[in-house]
């Protein structure tokens, strides 16, 4: 019985379209079970920064692991990895937030943002954007935006505002005194690789200066180096009171963390903020070593001059197949093909594996490409070709089934 015999028996075939079983990674390639190969440019949602089994990661596994894995009461315990881990996101975190709080995953860390919010300024309202994604636990899914998200578990937790992005006329209207925080993904992931405006962010900034309530930004997708900076805060040049981070931390372990200012923090007591696994050594010792590289070898810079080819040549894509790609946009290397329409989407994302290539399907008729940040000229050229083979198949399959019709428009 093959492994996939054993799933669907177990009913646990949960993603028909993709029901790929992979069995192994290396850098940028991962082989399923029968070994077939494919370039995958989605870097487990945007986590394994450094690619798969990177030899770093995999020795900083093994070191902790012998060393010890879970501290004895941790939270009341310390340890080296972990003190190491701070000192280095002290190097690249933006400047005046030193105080950290370890999650195991990026809705966590935004639920601890949300829920201190609510105890250091007294306040429950929470204003976030139209489109915006935050994670799966009650808190975050309430404040995230698309209809797929809150709205399938109502009612959303009580207090919340939603405010069309890039709109400063709205955000007059919503933030007022009343509010705890507000929290924006700088360049929406989920949403389909969407930015803020720069004016809007310093808008957004004054608004929260003024009504005293917090800015929260959420890098969980856009941080450690994403889009081509350590933080995409750093474009912005705006300080946030709390800023999230999770995905690519640890390249592959399931870590996150809640930075914030010291004013803010001195309103944190013990015992507001904990979970059996937080700070762990074994995630802190592998994010210590990925926050070191990353910044020692200067990967952002590499991100960014990569991230600029590869968007040129999405717009050379764009040009050779306009009745499918309607837009290309993206900023390092968070990439995203925007199609004419939604059901599109999953078609030219399977037309892709077919090529072997691995993509990810997003909302607002995208195809996002989040490959890992260490991926050379070389892999992009060869996911590129595989993409343009995908792009000619699925037109080609289009005017076979619907002569004069672009797939999936009707
Ligand atoms: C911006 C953003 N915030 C939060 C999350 C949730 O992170 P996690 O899936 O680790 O809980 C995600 C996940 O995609 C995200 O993109």
């Amino acid at each position: 019985m093959s492994v996939r015999d054993v799933e669907d028996s177990l009913g646990l075939k949960v993603c028909k379209k993709q029901a790929l079983v992979i069995d192994r990674g290396a850098g940028v390639w991962v082989w399923d079970v029968s070994g077939e190969k494919f370039l995958d440019f989605t870097a487990g949602w945007g986590v394994t920064c450094l690619g798969h089994s990177h030899p770093l990661i995999l020795s900083a596994i093994q070191e902790q692991s012998a060393r010890i894995i879970q501290n004895p009461n941790s939270g009341f315990t310390y340890s080296p990895a972990r003190a190491e881990l701070m000192i280095e996101l002290q190097k690249v975190l933006p400047a005046g937030l030193s105080r950290m709080f370890f999650a195991n995953s990026g809705a966590e860390a935004n639920d601890a943002a949300l829920k201190l919010a609510r105890k250091i300024t007294g306040r429950s309202k929470v204003v976030s954007l139209m489109g915006s994604f935050h994670g799966r636990t009650l808190a975050t899914l309430s404040v995230s935006g698309g209809p797929q998200n809150g709205a399938r578990y109502l009612p959303r937790v009580p207090g919340q505002e939603f405010s069309p992005y890039n709109n400063c006329d709205d955000l007059d209207l919503v933030i007022d005194n009343t509010v705890a925080a507000v929290i924006v993904e700088l360049i929406q992931g989920e949403g389909g690789v969407r930015r803020l405006d720069l004016a809007f962010v310093k808008h957004l900034r004054s608004l929260c200066d003024r009504h005293e309530c917090l800015l929260i930004i959420d890098e969980v997708q856009t941080g450690f180096c994403r889009t081509g900076r350590f933080f995409a805060s750093e474009y912005y040049d705006v300080a946030p009171d709390m800023l999230t981070m999770g995905k690519g931390i640890a390249g592959g372990l399931p870590f996150a963390a809640l930075v914030m200012t010291e004013k803010l923090a001195s309103a944190v007591e013990l015992g507001d903020h904990g979970g059996t696994y937080c700070g762990n050594p074994l995630s802190c010792a592998v994010a210590a070593q990925v926050t070191r590289f990353l910044r020692k070898h200067n990967v952002a810079a590499h991100v960014a001059a990569l991230g600029d080819v590869a968007l040129n040549d999405l717009r050379q894509l764009k040009a050779a197949y306009p009745d499918v790609v309607k837009d290309v946009r993206g900023l390092g290397l968070m990439l995203a093909i925007e199609l004419h329409h939604d059901s599109q989407v999953w078609p030219l994302s399977d037309e892709c594996q077919r090529a072997g290539l691995l993509v990810t399907p997003t909302r607002n008729a995208v195809v996002r490409l989040l490959p890992s940040l260490l991926l050379t000229k070389e892999e992009w050229s060869a996911g590129l070709e595989r993409l343009n083979h995908a792009l000619a198949a699925f037109v080609a399959g289009c005017e076979r089934n619907t002569p004069a019709l672009v797939c999936g428009q009707n």
